[in-house]
């Protein structure tokens, strides 16, 4: 893969994160205010193409730079917190869950998406709390 790929990859896959937490902070307030527009269709459907997109551009980057669960094991840790990230957003967006099982999913999901990109910038699976281990 060309360095210019690689960048356009890594511009891609940064805008689809930043998309997909306003995404899910938005919705995240709706449900909690039981606004109408978060069970919309577009409301509903728009996360999965987003968090797929942000998926396959980072499954891209990890073939054209080489890397493997082996070699990289922050990136490991980056597919496992993606999931904990879009269960705790399937509790946190559901209007049928008690609300303060949905206050308490939110905000952990913000906190793991938080982890999340502070994996990405140290490249540790720790990420800003490795500096103590
Ligand atoms: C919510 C999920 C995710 C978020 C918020 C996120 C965030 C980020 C951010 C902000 C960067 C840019 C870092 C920089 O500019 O140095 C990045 C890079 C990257 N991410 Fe993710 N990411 C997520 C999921 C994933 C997953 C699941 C994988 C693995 C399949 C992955 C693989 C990568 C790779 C390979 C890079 C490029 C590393 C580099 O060249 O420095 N990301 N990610």
């Amino acid at each position: 893969m060309s360095p210019e790929t690689y960048v356009l990859l890594r511009h891609a896959h940064r805008t689809f994160a930043t998309l997909s937490i306003l995404g899910f902070v938005a919705r995240w307030l709706g449900v909690m205010a039981m606004q109408h527009w978060t069970q919309g269709r577009i409301a509903k459907s728009l996360p999965h193409v987003v968090d797929t997109l942000l998926l396959l551009s980072a499954l891209a980057m990890a073939w054209g730079a080489g890397f493997t669960p082996e070699n990289a094991p922050w990136m490991t840790a980056k597919i496992v917190l993606l999931l904990v990230y879009i269960g705790l957003g399937v509790v946190a967006l559901r209007p049928t869950q008690p609300p303060r099982r949905r206050m308490v999913a939110g905000i952990a999901g913000i906190l793991v998406f938080a982890h999340i990109v502070a994996i990405a910038f140290t490249k540790q699976p720790l990420g800003l709390f490795a500096r103590w281990s």
